[in-house]
């Protein structure tokens, strides 16, 4: 108890972070200021309207008790009109909420996709897809719906209370300090239950995204499920995930319920007091030297409306605390991935037809404490050459080229290409526009084939995808079998067959016609012959830089050099002529 206590303490008196995460509230909800004080607008009318009809309805029982009948029914006008209006302006501030929430909400939501797009490959990838997703619709709906309605509703509060208890002093101090007290006392007690409550938001947030996480891996690898016979296993997975979070549910529940009761409870005995107080006050009533009376029903009517009214929103601010600790909780998790370094992307120095390529000293480890995947890596590369890397599993042909695409920068030393008119750039993201890329895996987005294709050319023409799908040795399964462009990808491309997806890709690859190609053991699922097939025709190609990364033999014969990565992570660079059988 002491030491949650203390964690909460230190969560919410952790001044530096308040601040820091109040400031990027106010930048993310910056343009939006303008429906925000709308809102609050609305809302500030909203209760001007609730008083002014209390106020009317005390004149309206002190002229009934006086049998003063001319301004009865002025009064009685008053509260009707005041009370309509403050229905009709209430449901509109509550479609003026959702309106501005859901804007709020798609804004921030835009702002953190388009930072997720240009951020750093490797940083991104150590977050799960799903704590991403929990993030992105969750965290960033909480953000969204407490901004909006939150600020404007403590200020409205605020504001009430302050003129409530003017009128509450204005018609007997008295009574007005006895019911400031009680408010006092009921603020604290809420404050002092919901503090436990708070304690449980942070928990729930976090078990939101180990639920995405679950259902998006659960989904992703349902063949590996079946497969691997593992469906009752992961049921019973889901259901540990599902009995943590409603435990905690659930704690939270009984929690807010009975803070709710005591509530209820302390506000209650509050109202009885002062209605006690007041009907006593009837009771000792005296007529003064202006023949008024020091205490009339009328009084007592506008005290009981105004305490009831208070009431309500002293036990709406009892939820500000939880509902800022979830804010913030949220706003840290958006935070952090909103500030995901970006890459970084440098001026376009050159536009080559051909490139060759220079690394001097490349250096790389993932994490500096687990040693270098590459050491040391110097090489030339002449433009247009077939350059075919080999290396034991796991020595570092894919991050070498995650290097060449600058999805990972070298620690140390420098990638340059140079194009031909021998100017030099160093590798960086916006190299990427000078490389087309098949990659390791199946990559193939769910749509059409059609689809794929426009993404490595977004002008290709129904004639080039046809002749890229020939080069890749895909026209014929995609005529005869299938409906050819008009071919359907589902998710993970599952339904084509793995060697017919890796043909896709590389005629993607192909369509986006760069100076250099990167094939990523491209043809690894392909049967020999037409693997041989598709390298025949690309040897006849002279006009790029291609790595060919692959672990059979057979297909270095169509390579220029031979990039071995060792164990060592070093790199060893052969002409083909000079490269022996058994060493590659
Ligand atoms: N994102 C990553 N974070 C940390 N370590 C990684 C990451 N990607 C790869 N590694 C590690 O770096 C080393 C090199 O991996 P890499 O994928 O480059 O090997 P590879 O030569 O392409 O292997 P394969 O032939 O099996 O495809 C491996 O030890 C691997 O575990
Ligand atoms: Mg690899």
């Amino acid at each position: 108890m002491k030491e949650s206590f203390n964690k909460f303490f230190v969560s919410i008196t952790n001044w530096q972070e308040n601040k820091d995460i109040t400031k990027w509230l106010l930048k993310i909800s910056k343009h939006y200021n303008k429906y925000m004080f709308g809102f609050l607008f609305i809302n500030l009318a909203t209760m001007l309207l609730s008083l002014s009809s209390s106020i009317a309805g005390r004149y309206v029982v002190d002229d009934a008790t006086n049998y003063k009948s001319d301004l009865f029914y002025k009064y009685i006008l008053i509260m009707l009109v005041t009370t309509i209006a403050s229905i009709l302006i209430s449901s509109l501030s509550n479609l003026f909420s959702s309106y501005v929430n859901e804007k709020l909400a798609f804004g921030v939501r835009a702002k953190i996709f388009d930072n997720i797009q240009k951020s750093d490959w490797l940083k991104l990838s150590k977050f799960h897809s799903g704590d991403i997703l929990a993030r992105l619709s969750d965290d960033v709906s909480n953000v969204a719906s407490t901004l909006i309605t939150l600020v404007p509703n403590i200020l409205v509060t605020g504001v009430q209370l302050v003129l409530v208890l003017i009128i509450l002093f204005m018609n007997d101090p008295t009574l007005a300090l006895i019911g400031l007290i009680i408010g006092a006392i009921g603020m604290v007690a809420n404050l002092l239950f919901r503090r436990r409550y708070s304690e449980y938001q942070k928990s729930l947030q976090e078990s939101q995204s180990e639920y995405y996480s679950f259902f998006q891996e659960s989904l992703a690898k349902i063949g590996v499920i079946k497969t691997f016979q593992l469906e009752d296993e992961n049921i019973e997975k889901f259901s540990k995930i599902r009995d943590r979070r409603m435990k905690l549910v659930m704690k939270s529940t009984v929690l807010s319920n009975v803070m709710g009761s005591a509530m209820r409870l302390i506000y209650n005995i509050g109202y009885v007091v002062t209605f006690s107080l007041c009907a006593y006050r009837l009771t000792t009533a005296t007529i003064d030297a202006n023949g008024v009376a020091t205490f009339t029903y009328g009084t007592m009517t506008l005290f009981l409306t105004l305490v009831s009214q208070v009431q309500t929103s002293i036990r709406s601010l009892g939820h500000v605390l939880p509902r800022l600790y979830s804010l913030k909780v949220s706003a840290l998790r958006i935070k952090e991935i909103s500030e995901i370094d970006n890459e970084d992307y440098k001026i376009k120095e050159i536009t080559p037809k051909s490139i060759s390529l220079k690394a001097t000293n490349v250096q790389f480890s993932y994490q500096t404490d687990k040693g270098n995947v590459l050491s040391n890596i110097s090489f030339e590369i002449p433009s247009n050459s077939h350059i075919g890397i080999v290396g034991t599993s796991g020595n570092g042909k894919t991050t070498f080229i995650r290097l060449l695409l600058s999805l990972i920068k070298p620690d140390s030393g420098s990638l340059e290409y140079i194009d031909e008119n021998n100017n030099h750039e160093e590798a960086c993201p916006s190299s990427r526009r000078f490389i087309s890329y098949v990659p390791q895996g199946n990559t193939l987005m769910s749509g059409t084939v059609r689809d794929n294709l426009l993404a490595g050319n977004n002008d290709a023409t129904e004639e080039q995808m046809w002749e890229a799908l020939r080069f890749a040795d895909a026209e014929d399964f995609l005529k005869n079998n299938h409906d050819g462009l008009d071919t359907v990808i589902s998710e993970g491309a599952s339904s084509i067959s793995e060697g017919q997806a890796q043909r896709i890709a590389i005629a993607r690859a192909w369509l986006r016609n760069k100076p250099i190609l990167i094939l990523d053991e491209a043809t690894s699922a392909l049967d020999e012959n037409t693997e041989r097939r598709i390298f025949e025709k690309l040897t006849k190609h002279r006009d790029k830089t291609c790595f060919i990364i692959t672990h059979r033999r057979s297909m270095l014969s169509y390579c220029d050099m031979i990039l071995e990565i060792t164990d060592d992570g070093h790199a060893i660079l052969t002409k083909n002529e000079s490269i022996n059988s058994d060493k590659v």
